[in-house]
């Protein structure tokens, strides 16, 4: 058996940090391990429609490791088998799979890596079909992907979303207000919930345990009788109230996963101030958890996957994902992970380490 000689990398989906130190370890293991020739396609699956791509080599990867963002762009919106195109003023959608097949052929291509989330696993799960043999790299701040204990970006946003909370807390103190603060997500609690006990929140609400306005208020109070005129909750952009609805912010057409939420904290914030007349104001984190440089764990997992799907393209495992699997990588078929999202289990152990520090979960 053979190992390619050439291989195509792509990012897709949202960006987060980490995705360059991927890119990089990626490249310097086909690079100097197996002698691969790398092409690198811009903006996700975008660049292999449209054939829009950049040679890679040890001299552009260089320096790359502590960079955010990604060096080859990202887009959420270029699912080949949907793809978006602009006809009248409105968007048209075209199955350009084709294309895509077409792109990889003509650059002698013997493997794709891909660098996504969910959305980027479901189309490389209907490439491989079609005969593209990949390998996925799973990424997301929201940690939400199946066949994976962790995603690599989520310890950079969980330290952003920390830092915030931290800063958050004087204030709070000072002017003795509920402070409302929203992290990302989607229907996954987990940056909700770690950030919040990492950073002492008072008041945890995860898109898993729809809340109970009442429970929220009696926290507060109960904190007031006990002297502490200030409340933190952290809530992620997915929660909702019992027998309520998340609140959607925009609908992005072409997008794999359309949904865009964001908002619930104002929702709770104004119930908090109607029913207790507490002084309540909101920060929504948003994006700004996708920023900045990765964290050293981040840097260090990203490294490990990169180094891992580099190895699986040599030994033509295709049509899998690497995964960390306890202390270990590992793999899983890119067919099991897609379309499923890894939510938090309600007998997770995090949950009742939350509740013994007196923290409130809203049920
Ligand atoms: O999946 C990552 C993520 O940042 C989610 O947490 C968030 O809901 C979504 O992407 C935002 O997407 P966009 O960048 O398209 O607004």
């Amino acid at each position: 058996m053979k190992t390619p000689k050439r291989i195509g990398i792509l990012t897709g989906g949202g960006d987060c940090p980490g995705l360059n130190a991927v890119i990089r370890a990626v490249v310097k293991t086909a690079v100097n391990d197996y002698a691969m020739a790398v092409v690198g396609f811009l903006d996700g699956f975008e660049g292999m429609v449209e054939n829009k791509f950049l040679n890679l080599n040890a001299d552009n990867v260089s320096g790359i490791l502590t960079r955010g963002g990604t060096i080859l762009g990202t887009s959420n919106r270029a699912d080949p088998f949907k793809y978006p195109v602009l006809e009248n003023g409105k968007y048209e959608y075209r199955d350009r799979s084709d294309q895509t097949v077409k792109t990889f052929e003509e650059h002698g291509l013997e493997a794709l890596v891909c660098i996504g989330g969910d959305g980027t696993m479901a189309v490389s799960q209907k490439l491989t079909q079609k005969g593209i043999p990949v390998v996925g790299i799973p990424k997301t701040i929201d940690n939400d992907l199946y066949g994976t204990d962790v995603t690599f970006g989520f310890d950079s946003a969980m330290t952003t979303a920390t830092e915030a909370i931290d800063k958050i807390h004087t204030t709070a103190q000072s002017h003795h207000r509920a402070m409302v603060i929203e992290v990302m997500g989607r229907y996954a609690g987990w940056l909700a919930l770690c950030s919040g006990i990492a950073g002492g929140g008072d008041i945890i609400l995860i898109p898993e345990i729809p809340y109970n306005i009442d429970s929220i208020c009696e926290k507060i109070k109960e904190r007031k009788y006990h002297s502490r005129y200030f409340s933190i909750l952290v809530v992620g952009e997915g929660v909702k109230p019992k027998g309520g609805e998340m609140v959607v912010r925009k609908m992005i057409d072409g997008s794999p996963e359309p949904i865009r939420l964001g908002g619930i904290s104002h929702k709770v914030a104004d119930d908090i101030e109607e029913k207790i007349k507490v002084e309540t104001r909101v920060t929504i984190l948003g994006h700004l958890l996708r920023g900045g440089v990765p964290s050293p764990a981040d840097r260090l997992l990203a490294t490990r996957f990169g180094v891992a799907a580099a190895q699986q393209v040599a030994k033509r495992n295709f049509g899998q994902m690497v995964a960390l699997q306890g202390a270990k990588i590992g793999t899983v078929s890119i067919e099991e992970v897609g379309g499923k999202t890894r939510t938090i289990p309600l007998d997770h152990p995090l949950l009742s380490v939350a509740r013994s520090v007196g923290t409130c979960l809203g049920d």
